[in-house]
């Protein structure tokens, strides 16, 4: 095949690893202003200007399998000589991969030929990395970062309680973060401010995405900090992180869960075209309310259209944003006349909206589930309005008590889910005792294990004879779950 239409049959990742590896065997033989120099840094700068929609480029090797932003590329015959090549060039240097930044957009032809040509001279060097990182320092480049062989992404096993109370409080503040942003956006849309970015968004977006790929326990249980009365972009934002540990339990790319995030959490944007009495109404809505509030999943993907962002990104979106109450078997909302399947961000969307919908403490709601029978009531309705398998990943997330169900015992103790058993514990929570004060406070006791069984008779010490929603008991999750 030529070497054109290799060339061609390439996807976009793929054409930016073939641009850089051309390159570097370019310009290992011909000077700098040679025009296939020339031409190669501007293929290489092109490709990478049409593959960084996030503010950062990774390509990696992985188990002898190359990655772009953690989206394996496929092995096949078009491109198994290529990423052979690449592997091999990786290793002769003893690196694992190379992170460029945001600011190798602007980087000039010069720079980007230096880079390249300090990256060949390091296979010569005794110690290739660390030749590297001086070099790249002494030039100055600041839009590339050296993925060494043993970086990997710290599981916590072994962690120290401390490092858990960190990341619980990096998750607070992503979260945080997250919901501010899409305040400021709704802020500007209301205003009507033509021309509103997302760009602040995607980077708090982006940052909890990192933290979540390293442990995602802390985030499930963060729409337990919800307090009552704060309902708009609270749920929002615990839709778009449950989305998210939802997605990182299938093991999407990093660039998909940004975007999953994205989505999420403009998922009900359109809700602010809607006047607060008819949102917040508690008695029946009529048919034009109803109308009203049943156009807010085509409003959201409407407005979406009017952001300020790039069309790829908002292509990736618009669609699940509108499927979002339409549901598995396209029975929801708007009426859709087709039989297309809801797409992978529809389905795992409409599973994290439903559950905060249903246990979220919204003052106007007389019915609150506890987070438990919220799910059993969700697990009836796989295969009708979730789908079957992702409803089970999300019981797995949460468990079969979430954190922040409150449950009474049959020593007649009332103790609230602080840490889910998916991974700590075989098959029941950790708990903390709550004793009520005098003043109709609840004071945190200590932390104990449901799984205990009695050493002589093997029976559970604890048995669970009810739950609650918190609300019920006038109980706030996020003063026990998120304090120390
Ligand atoms: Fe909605
Ligand atoms: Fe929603």
């Amino acid at each position: 095949m030529s070497d054109a239409a290799k060339y061609k049959s390439y996807s976009q990742f793929e054409e930016f690893l073939h641009n850089f590896y051309s390159l570097s065997q370019t310009a290992r033989i011909h000077s700098d202003n040679h025009k296939l120099v020339i031409a190669g840094v501007e293929k290489f700068s092109e490709s990478i200007k049409s593959c960084m929609d996030d503010e950062q480029l990774t390509f990696k090797i992985s188990n002898d399998q190359l990655y772009v932003d953690d989206e394996k590329l496929s092995y096949n015959r078009t491109t198994k000589n290529l990423f052979d090549n690449i592997i091999r060039f990786f290793d002769a240097r003893s690196l694992e991969g190379v992170r460029l930044l945001e600011a190798v957009k602007h980087a000039s032809a010069k720079e980007i030929l230096t880079f390249i040509s300090l990256l060949d001279k390091s296979e010569q060097k005794p110690e290739p990395l660390t030749w590297l990182t001086n070099s790249l320092a002494v030039e100055n480049i600041q839009w590339v970062e050296l993925v060494k062989k043993s970086e990997r992404p710290q599981h916590d096993q072994e962690s120290s309680y401390r490092d858990k109370a960190e990341r619980r409080e990096r998750a607070r503040k992503d979260y945080t973060y997250v919901k501010a942003s899409l305040e400021e956006v709704a802020q500007k849309i209301k205003d009507q401010k033509s021309e509103v970015g997302i760009r602040k968004t995607v980077r708090v977006v982006q940052n909890m995405v990192t933290n979540l790929i390293e442990d995602d326990e802390v985030y499930a249980a963060i729409s337990t900090l919800r307090v009552f009365d704060d309902y708009t972009f609270t749920h929002s934002a615990n839709v778009a992180t449950l989305s998210m540990c939802i997605g990182r339990r299938i093991n999407l790319s990093r660039r998909n869960l940004v975007s999953l995030g994205i989505c999420a959490l403009f998922h009900d944007l359109g809700k602010i075209e809607i006047p607060n009495e008819v949102l917040h109404k508690k008695d029946k809505l009529d048919k034009s309310e109803l109308k009203l509030i049943q156009e807010h999943s085509l409003n959201s993907a409407r407005l979406l259209l009017k952001l300020k962002a790039s069309t790829d990104s908002k292509a990736r979106i618009l669609v699940p944003m509108f499927e979002h109450h339409l549901k598995y078997d396209l029975s929801g909302y708007p009426h859709a006349d087709w039989k297309r399947p809801l797409t992978l961000f529809g389905k795992i969307i409409s599973i994290a909206d439903k559950y905060d919908t249903l246990t979220s403490s919204r003052a106007y709601r007389k019915f609150l589930l506890s987070p438990d029978r919220a799910l059993g009531y969700m697990f009836d309705r796989s295969g009708k309005d979730f789908d079957p398998t992702l409803i089970k990943v999300f019981i797995n997330i949460l468990g079969v008590y979430p954190v922040g169900t409150l449950l009474r015992l049959d020593t007649d103790e009332l103790a609230l889910v602080v840490s889910s058993p998916s991974r700590e514990f075989s098959k029941r929570p950790l708990v903390c005792v709550l004793t009520k004060e005098n003043d109709g406070s609840y004071k945190k006791k200590e932390i104990i294990n449901l799984d205990e069984r009695d050493t002589e008779t093997g029976e559970y010490v604890r048995q669970i004879i009810e739950t609650y929603h918190p609300a019920n008991l006038g109980i706030q999750p996020v003063q026990h779950i998120f304090s120390n």
